[in-house]
Formats: C-alpha cells, sequence, structure tokens
C-alpha cells in the first residue's frame, strides 16, 4: 500500500506540518462538489493530507460555505483589487505560503494560474477537467463534447503546468453517452466520475505514487 516519495527526489516534498503530513489547498470558483468529494475522503481517511483553507476568487462560491461547514478557513480574494492576473497571483501565493501549504488542488477553479503561481509549485498543483484531454480544452468542456456528438467522454485528472489544461495526465474515467442522455444527465454522469477519480489522485500523489517523466506520470501503487 505503500509508495515513497524517495521515488522522485527532484520533487521531494516539503512535509511542512509538524506531523510530517501535507498541507494542501483548494481553490474553487463555484458550487465545490468536488470539493465536497475532497473533505468526504478526508473525513474517511482515504486522504491523508490536511486540507488548510479553501480559496476562490468568487463571493458567491458555494465551495467557500462547504469550507465552513466542514470548519475549513474560507477566503475570498476579489481579482478586482488587482491591477493584473499577476498581482492577484501573487496575492493567492502569500496566501498559501501563510498556511504552510505543500500542494494545490483546483476544483472548478475557473481562472488560468500564470507562470508565477506555477513555477511556486512545480508539479504540485493538481486540476480536474470535465472531459478526455486532450479533447475538448477550455470552459465549455461539457457541452463542447456533447454537442460533438461523442459516444464516450469523462473527467481528467492532470497536473497543472503553463497552458490551459495541458499538463501531464495522472487519472480519466471514460464515460459513456448513451442515446438517452440529455446534457443535464451526462453532466451529473461526469461529476459522478469526478468525485470518484479527484480523491484518488489526491491519495496516489499524497503516498508518493506519481511519478512524472516528460509528459507521463508513473503511477506505482
Ligand atoms: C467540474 O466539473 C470541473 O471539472 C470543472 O468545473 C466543475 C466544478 O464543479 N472544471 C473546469 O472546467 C476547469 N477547466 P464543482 O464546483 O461542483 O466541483
Amino acid at each position: 500500500m505503500d509508495c515513497i516519495l524517495d521515488l522522485w527526489p527532484q520533487r521531494k516534498l516539503k512535509m511542512n506540518s509538524k506531523q510530517g503530513i501535507l498541507n494542501f489547498a483548494v481553490l474553487a470558483s463555484g458550487r465545490g462538489s468536488n470539493l465536497q468529494a475532497i473533505i468526504k475522503a478526508i473525513k474517511s481517511g482515504k486522504i491523508k493530507a490536511y486540507l488548510k483553507v479553501v480559496i476562490s476568487d468568487k463571493k458567491e462560491a458555494y465551495a467557500l460555505e462547504h469550507a465552513k461547514q466542514a470548519g475549513i478557513p474560507a477566503l475570498y480574494i476579489n481579482p478586482k483589487d488587482f491591477h493584473d492576473r499577476e498581482a492577484f497571483d501573487r496575492a493567492v501565493v502569500e496566501r498559501l505560503h501563510e498556511f504552510k501549504i505543500d500542494f494545490v488542488v483546483l476544483a472548478g477553479y475557473m481562472r488560468l494560474l500564470g507562470s508565477y503561481f506555477i513555477r511556486q509549485y512545480p508539479d504540485k498543483i493538481l486540476n480536474i477537467h470535465p472531459s478526455l484531454l486532450p479533447a475538448f480544452k477550455g470552459l465549455h468542456a461539457m457541452e463542447d463534447a456533447f454537442n460533438y456528438g461523442v459516444k464516450v467522454t469523462g473527467p481528467t485528472v492532470h497536473f497543472v503546468i503553463d497552458g490551459m489544461d495541458e499538463g501531464p495526465i495522472i487519472l480519466q474515467e471514460p464515460v459513456t453517452v448513451g442515446p438517452h442522455d440529455t446534457f443535464e444527465s451526462l453532466k451529473e454522469k461526469i461529476h459522478q466520475a469526478e468525485h470518484r477519480i479527484y480523491p484518488e489522485a489526491i491519495d496516489l500523489f499524497v503516498r508518493g505514487c506519481l511519478k512524472v517523466e516528460g509528459r507521463k506520470v508513473k503511477l506505482f501503487s
């Protein structure tokens, strides 16, 4: 069951917390169903890491409410308070450093991270995208896939690098589009798949079971 971080000394994670447990942050802009699945996986002991803070760029994001209900600090940072994207990213990173964050999980965070942010956490930022990448990048992936008429789609968890939805792929789960699926029913199936693979990917990452080799991520177990 144990994988080890020493498999990838080049990415050896700093253990910031006293107990040797990794600290992470979730960044979210929306309803936060992936955040909820992550919180559930922490509570059940599947993810053994410390979710220290949830940050949103949207005041009304329900993700902030989920965080508060779980007793997790929930911060709203208003992008309009900053003159450009990098200034905003710097403010977010500053908070991440305050919370001694080791790695970052994007869960419906609808802002592109700039290179400054990514450089702070190389191979330590995970994202979930609702299509089988590299198909249907962008903000409307589910609609685009459905309207295109694909027979199979599904979510992707990947590392974040410079470039939208482009990082090395950690996990994907195929979701079949049935003849009777509507956009709504398909969306629901994709969300359910997301809630399975995101906690799974985070657990693999936390246990040091992922090794990035160029575009490829090797999984150990
Ligand atoms: C999820 O479907 C996620 O894949 C998508 O936003 C949704 C957030 O849902 N992310 C992207 O499209 C990023 N490009 P949630 O707020 O209920 O977790």
